[in-house]
């Protein structure tokens, strides 16, 4: 039934959905139910090559107040969409080419049916505060919260990792986005005040405590990105074929050495993403490692060397990305650190940052970004929540 949150603009957001749920259907919402965003602090363009990613859920996410129904339809209000409404039948799911929000539900149930055929109809009422298309996972938040609906609406026998991959099949086989497991995985099963290490290769996980002395400091650089429109599929494709060329499943199995070694035989872009893939690896895994014995020098290096490698070798930055990372590594030096955060191709940068130098840094941003990019940046001072089926 209806969960409780932490944090006071969950429960408005709650109370919202059951409002508007009220006024669309005329009735009272059988539940609400909630599922978080997320920020990647390491480990990225890494998950869909079988490798290891360092995300928390944050206190930005997506809430659906819903009701079973008799019947077969699905009857969704997405408050924070131009076109608001949507009705489609569970026994007819096809892409919709204008509303490209409704591909969303559209993609999970079409997933979910595959192994829980007995499910019902509903009425859905949906809002958030994600920013969308900013790399803070809207869709996979949204999925979740879809998944979450349905398995308590109907008693579902769904844990958090299944419902992950049935979100992240919606993206793949119905949305058209190649994305990994990440988003979906931590929106699920992310831990109150912890970072998790995450295998990609086994979906098996360790959360480490987020040091209390540091905040989770986001910046919206607002470039608008698009993943499936951007290069992101295309990266995934440059990644296989080199794990191809090595006659592995996954870049995951190759080595940096075994990759150096054979430097000459592998076309210098694809050599240059696969350099940033098995590197990063070795960066998310030391992160955690760091994070659990709060060495922030450590940490500093890492997130450093993450942006220089997805800036140079994987090509995913933007100008504007670059130069927040580089204003705001300015007044951190060791004390903090700061990458771009997600899929990239504008979006976000993440930072952790000592509390006592949040202030600080927000007035860099602040005073330099719209400055410098003509853009105005948007600034989430977030914490580590909980996912839906954790
Ligand atoms: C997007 C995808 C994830 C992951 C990141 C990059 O967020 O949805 O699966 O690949 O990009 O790390």
């Amino acid at each position: 039934m209806a969960q409780l949150f932490p944090e006071q603009q969950h429960s408005a957001q709650q109370k919202l959905a059951q409002q508007l749920f009220e006024q669309q259907f005329q009735r009272v919402a059988e539940l609400v139910c909630y599922a978080p965003g997320r920020v990647n602090l390491i480990g990225d363009h890494t998950d869909y090559n079988d490798g290891f990613v360092l995300p928390t859920a944050i206190n930005y996410g997506t809430t659906i107040a819903a009701s079973t129904r008799e019947d077969n339809l699905v009857k969704v209000y997405a408050h924070d969409c131009d076109q608001q409404t949507n009705e489609f039948s569970l026994n007819e799911i096809s892409f919709d080419q204008q509303m490209m929000w409704s591909n969303y539900v559209k993609g999970t149930l079409q997933a979910l049916i595959k192994k829980h055929h007995d499910i019902k109809g509903a009425n859905l009422v949906v809002t958030g505060n994600v920013p969308q298309g900013a790399g803070l996972s809207s869709s996979a938040s949204f999925e979740i919260a879809i998944l979450k609906a349905f398995s308590q609406l109907y008693q579902l026998d769904l844990d958090g990792i299944s419902a992950a991959l049935i979100g992240q099949q919606a993206e793949n086989d119905f949305v058209g986005c190649n994305c990994g497991i990440m988003d979906q995985l931590i929106s699920a099963m992310g831990q109150q005040g912890h970072a998790m290490l995450l295998d990609c290769k086994d979906l098996s996980f360790e959360d480490a405590p987020i040091p209390a002395n540091l905040t989770l400091f986001i910046v919206n650089s607002n470039v608008k990105r698009g993943l499936v429109d951007s290069e992101y599929n295309l990266r995934r494709e440059q990644c296989e074929q080199v794990a191809e060329h090595f006659g592995v499943s996954a870049l995951r199995e190759v080595s940096l050495t075994q990759l150096n070694a054979d430097k000459e035989h592998i076309d210098p872009e694809l050599f240059k993403r696969a350099r940033h893939v098995i590197s990063e690896n070795a960066r998310a895994v030391a992160t955690l490692k760091a994070l659990k014995n709060n060495d922030m020098a450590t940490i500093s290096v890492a997130m450093k060397e993450s942006h220089a490698s997805l800036r140079d070798d994987f090509e995913v930055t933007t100008k504007e990305l670059d130069g927040l990372v580089e204003m705001i590594a300015k007044v951190l030096g060791a004390k903090g650190g700061v990458r771009m955060t997600g899929g990239g191709f504008g979006g976000c940068v993440v930072a952790l940052v000592p509390t006592t130098m949040v202030e600080q840094v927000k007035d860099v941003v602040e005073n330099n970004y719209e400055k410098e990019f003509g853009l105005k940046p948007s600034i989430y001072i977030c914490t580590a929540t909980q996912g839906a089926f954790r």
